[in-house]
């Protein structure tokens, strides 16, 4: 399928930007932020945003904890003939501990209802009580080189309270640095508000 400027394929039981306007959204904005610095993405999904910032002359590298996405993302940085560096894992686990990079990101999962989800797609949408999200907050600064910054996707369909309480409380601070409006899917009439933040280390 055609998804912006790519021709991508989307496997079963990953993230799809078919149904889905926030990949786009983000992909399309992110090599603005980026530019040719390097760049962690985290739950790379099919990859969009990573195909985008490597064809904007980032240097990618992409994970995710659900390996068919990561195989996903293989075939499509393939296809594209763009090298991406793709890994399975959950959060940084795949990572080097001394492993750096100028700007990470993250498409997290805007829902934080409690409960287990042992369905890998269902993890794309779903992070229990955001404890995912907290871990991403509290440790991305350590592959972090301090020229560039720690990004987050995230939407106003998000629980963007509960997101700032995590941030207070681990001393970290988002600032707006794009925003707009979109149907939340393809098609849909219900509209909601995408963001891109920088995460901040007060
Ligand atoms: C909202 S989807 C975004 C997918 C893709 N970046 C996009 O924009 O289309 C969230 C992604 O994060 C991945 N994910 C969820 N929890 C994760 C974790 N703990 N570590 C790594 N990836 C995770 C999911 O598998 C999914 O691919």
């Amino acid at each position: 399928m055609t998804v912006g400027k790519f021709d991508i394929l989307v496997l079963p039981n990953v993230f799809s930007p078919k149904y889905f306007t926030d990949s786009l959204w983000f992909a399309e904005r992110l090599p603005a932020i980026v530019k040719s610095a390097s760049f962690l993405e985290i739950g790379t999904g099919t990859g969009i945003a990573a195909l985008y910032c490597a064809a904007a002359g980032a240097t990618v590298t992409a994970t995710d904890i659900n390996q068919r996405a990561v195989t996903n993302t293989i075939r499509n940085a393939r296809k594209a003939s763009l090298p991406i560096s793709v890994r399975h894992g959950d959060m940084f686990a795949p990572l080097f501990s001394f492993e750096k990079y100028d700007y990470m990101f993250w498409n997290h999962p805007f829902n934080s209802w409690n409960g287990q989800v042992p369905d890998m797609l269902m993890r794309a949408g779903i992070d229990p009580d955001y404890r995912d999200l907290e871990r991403y907050m509290l440790h991305g600064k350590s592959h972090l080189t301090g020229r560039g910054a720690q990004l987050l996707g995230s939407s106003d369909m998000a629980e963007v309270d509960c997101i700032n309480e995590i941030a207070d409380r681990y001393g970290r601070k988002l600032t707006v640095l794009s925003e707009g409006e979109m149907p939340i899917e393809n098609g849909s009439e219900v509209w909601n508000t995408y963001y891109i933040y920088r995460i901040d280390t007060l």
